[in-house]
Order: structure tokens, then C-alpha cells, then sequence
């Protein structure tokens, strides 16, 4: 019998890892990576209607309308890769996200396993987010101290460019922090309450945030992945 799909949400405050950690997991356990974020920035980068759209908001550093958001997620679900599950990144981020994802995956039979609260302290955040730069092609997150790439301005992976995001600016970084208070910090009580959330030490070293996560999604895999 195939084993009942995994689908783990990673929350956390901007800078907090969520897309490093995702990127290296979702590879290691082969499970779909699903990053809000990055699909708006693909978008964008494609010129679509969905991108400028969400131009407007991300560079104020405010949320994306929940409607546009979930529709976006639901196609993304219909994609093959996603059948033996997902870790979603940067979503859900209100209430309403996080009950739209319940009934969208609740329509495949499927529920949300765990979630998983990276915790970084506000000092911190800043920081890294000033010092992170992305490859143009695929998304590979850097640090220009933490976690630098062997060529500097040129993603270790593909070669292609590496740049600064627009909402990293300090001042769009603050505002992205008083919205994940305001609005994604009633999600993590919406996961605690269910039972299914686990807190993670996220200020320390890439690798050892790895590990401890990987401890904590197997010990998921061998309490068994009950889908009811
Ligand atoms: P999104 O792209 O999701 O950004 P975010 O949630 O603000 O998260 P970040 O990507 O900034 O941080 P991260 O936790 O992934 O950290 P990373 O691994 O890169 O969203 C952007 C915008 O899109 C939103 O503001 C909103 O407008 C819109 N949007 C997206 N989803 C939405 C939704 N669901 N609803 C509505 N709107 C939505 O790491 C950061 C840096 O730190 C990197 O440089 C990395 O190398 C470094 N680093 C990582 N881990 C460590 C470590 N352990 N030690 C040292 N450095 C580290």
C-alpha cells in the first residue's frame, strides 16, 4: 500500500530560514516544495497579470489578498509532484489560508501532518535578511556571511546572477515583521490548538536546523502518517 502523503507547513517570521530549510528537505524526502513567495516572484518575473498584481503588495511588504493567494495554491496542488506531499513555505499565513488549505486538502483525502515554528529572535531577522541574496533562475537562497557562495555574485548551483530582493530594504523588512505578528501569528495558534505544531531552535546553524528538523519529521514518520 503507498504510503498517505505527508503535507508540512513551515511558519516562521521573514529570515527565519522557512525557504533554506525548505529547499533541502523538500529534496531530501521528496515532497513538492510550496513557496508562496516564489510563485509570486515567478510570476513577476514572467510578466503575468498575477505578478504585477502582487508587485503592488509585496514591495510594501503586506500580504497578498487571500483570494488570489488560495487560488494560486490550488492550482499548484493539481501538479503531479505533489502526491506523496508537500512542504508549504510562507503559507498559510491568516486564518483564512490556513482553513482554505484544511478543505483543499481534505478534497484529496489528505490533512495538514504537522507545523513546524521556526523560531529566530527579532535581532536576528534583520540581519539576515539584509545579507540574503537569490539566484535569478531558480531561487537558491544565499547569505553574504552566514552561508556565502563559493563565487561571490553567482549562485553555486546554476552560475546565474545572484541579487538583493526589493522587500529586503530595512524599512519594508520591519513592516513584513508587524504583519507576520498581526496576521500569521493567529495561524500558529491555530496549529497549537489541533495539537500538530512543534517549535524549532532556528538560530543556529544551517545544518543543525536541518537536523533538528529532520528529527522532528521522523519521529512523525514513525508515530505513522495517519491521513483520517
Ligand atoms: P516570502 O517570500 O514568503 O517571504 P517571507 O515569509 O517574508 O520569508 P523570507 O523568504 O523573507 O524568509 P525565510 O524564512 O524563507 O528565510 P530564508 O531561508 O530566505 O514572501 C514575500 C512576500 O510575498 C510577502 O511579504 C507577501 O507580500 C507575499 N506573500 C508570500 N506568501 C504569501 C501568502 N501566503 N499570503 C499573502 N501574501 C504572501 O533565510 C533568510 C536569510 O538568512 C538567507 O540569506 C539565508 O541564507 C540566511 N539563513 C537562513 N538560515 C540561517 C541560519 N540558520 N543561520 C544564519 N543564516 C541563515
Amino acid at each position: 500500500m503507498a504510503a498517505a502523503p505527508l503535507f508540512i507547513v513551515f511558519l516562521g517570521p521573514p529570515g527565519a530560514g522557512k525557504g533554506t530549510q525548505a529547499k533541502r528537505l523538500s529534496q531530501r524526502l521528496g515532497l513538492a516544495h510550496i513557496a508562496t513567495g516564489d510563485l509570486f516572484r515567478m510570476h513577476l518575473q514572467n510578466h503575468t497579470k498575477l505578478g504585477q498584481l502582487a508587485q503592488e503588495y509585496m514591495k510594501k511588504g503586506e500580504l497578498v489578498p487571500d483570494s488570489v493567494t488560495i487560488a494560486m495554491v490550488e492550482e499548484r496542488l493539481k501538479e503531479p509532484d505533489t502526491a506523496a506531499g508537500a512542504i508549504f513555505d510562507g503559507f498559510p499565513r491568516t486564518l483564512a489560508q490556513a482553513e482554505a488549505l484544511d478543505a483543499l486538502l481534505a478534497e484529496h483525502g489528505a490533512r495538514v501532518n504537522a507545523a513546524i515554528l521556526i523560531q529566530v529572535p527579532e535581532a536576528v531577522l534583520v540581519e539576515r535578511l539584509s545579507g540574503r541574496r537569490v539566484c535569478r533562475a531558480q531561487g537558491h537562497v544565499f547569505h553574504v556571511k552566514y552561508n556565502p557562495p563559493k563565487v561571490p555574485g553567482r549562485c553555486d548551483y546554476d552560475g546565474s546572477e545572484l541579487y538583493q530582493r526589493e522587500d529586503d530594504k530595512p524599512e519594508t523588512v520591519r513592516r513584513r515583521i508587524q504583519v507576520y505578528w498581526e496576521q500569521t501569528a493567529p495561524v500558529i495558534e491555530y496549529y497549537r490548538s489541533q495539537g500538530i505544531l512543534t517549535e524549532v531552535d532556528g538560530n543556529q546553524d544551517i545544518d543543525q536546523v536541518t537536523e533538528a528538523l529532520l528529527t522532528v519529521i521522523a519521529a512523525l514518520q514513525q508515530g505513522g502518517v495517519d491521513a483520517s
